[in-house]
């Protein structure tokens, strides 16, 4: 058992971006703002705060976390860029992209971090309060999003503090995010993989690199033992309602969780209906799609039953994170 802590919030003004760095500096547990979800940071260097991360959220040790720095020249002492990574970064940093890298030599993130393997992910965010904080610091930060292990990522500074009050030092409030879904990982190690659909969708990446990507290796995204993505997990991203999806006809004492102009058949007998976008627009779908299941998780319906969402572009990270929201756990 931690003892509990009293977990201070404040708005995104200079004197709380000074709080939090030197909060990070001296070991402490800060959640702030990046464009895709609220990350919660430790300083990447200091395996003890990085344990403490791993406690507060209730994560397993295994899981390693993505270190966030301020720009490519601060990631290039972390990590070896091939070409396809060259690219990549150019064409998506700062934003919400993720890269999983061979680590480089004298990479000064603590093992812990990286849960000793030898890649590294590595991302440079494109919020302007990440990246105060992380100019600020001037060492890398991991960042893993700043919800209990399991629970869906907080998009909102209260989303956080629900999940981790009383086990961190500080809440950075910057407003909801805007991407609203966690950033897209490519393991550029061989030949470039999607590990994990995200803000960046895949046929603007396969744009970037001239070609398709390829897809993780069969198997892996339900594998628990140390999966390459352990975040990967079926059911990581889990509200604790059941979820039904694609569902076109809403039974008595469904929450609905809708997308579109027109409302499934008897939407009239749910519960209570909230819509990621009336007017069917996938970016903004994914802005809204944790804090709408949050919000629904809530409810206390027997079930949220999720309309269905187109496939292409954000809608593939979408229907990622409802499928493993709808996992059995
Ligand atoms: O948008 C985001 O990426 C947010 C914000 C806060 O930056 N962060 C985030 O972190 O989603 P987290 O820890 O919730 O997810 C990181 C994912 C996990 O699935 C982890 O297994 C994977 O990255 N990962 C980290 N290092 C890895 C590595 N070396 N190889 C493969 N996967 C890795
Ligand atoms: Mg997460």
């Amino acid at each position: 058992m931690t003892t509990p802590l009293v977990t201070r919030l404040a708005r995104a003004e200079a004197a709380a971006i000074d709080d939090a760095v030197r909060l990070l500096e001296t070991g402490g547990l800060v959640a702030f703002p990046t464009e895709t979800v609220y990350g919660l940071g430790a300083d990447a260097t200091n395996g003890e705060a990085v344990a403490r991360l791993y406690a507060a959220k209730g994560r397993p040790a295994f899981n390693p976390l993505i270190a966030h720095v301020a720009d490519i020249a601060a990631a290039r002492a972390l990590a070896r860029f091939h070409a396809d990574a060259v690219r990549l970064a150019d064409a998506f940093w700062p934003g919400p992209l993720t890269l999983v890298l061979p680590k480089a030599a004298g990479c000064p993130v603590a093992e812990l971090a990286t849960a000793g393997l030898d890649s590294i992910a590595v991302r440079v965010p494109h919020h302007a309060v990440a990246q105060r904080i992380l100019a600020g610091c001037g060492r890398p930060v991991v960042a893993p999003s700043a919800n209990r292990s399991g629970h869906v990522s907080p998009t909102t500074a209260a989303h956080v503090l629900a999940d981790l009050g009383g086990r961190i030092d500080f809440i950075v409030d910057g407003g909801p995010t805007p991407v609203g879904v966690e950033s897209t990982i490519i393991a550029c190690l061989g030949e470039a993989v999607l590990l994990r659909p995200g803000g960046v969708p895949r046929d603007a990446i396969e744009r970037a690199l001239r070609r398709p990507l390829a897809d993780p290796p069969a198997g892996f995204a339900g594998a628990d033992d140390a999966p390459l993505a352990p975040g990967m997990l079926a059911s990581h991203y889990a509200p604790r309602t059941p979820l039904r999806r694609d569902a076109d006809r809403i039974e008595a004492g469904e929450a609905l969780l809708a997308f579109g102009p027109k409302l499934a058949a008897g939407a009239e007998r749910a519960a209570s209906v909230l819509n990621l976008s009336e007017r069917g627009d996938l970016i903004e779908a994914a802005a809204n799609l944790f804090s709408h299941l949050r919000a629904l998780d809530a409810a206390g319906a027997k079930c949220i039953a999720v309309m269905p969402i187109p496939r292409e572009n954000l809608g593939e990270t979408i229907n990622d994170r409802l499928s493993r929201a709808a996992s059995p756990r």
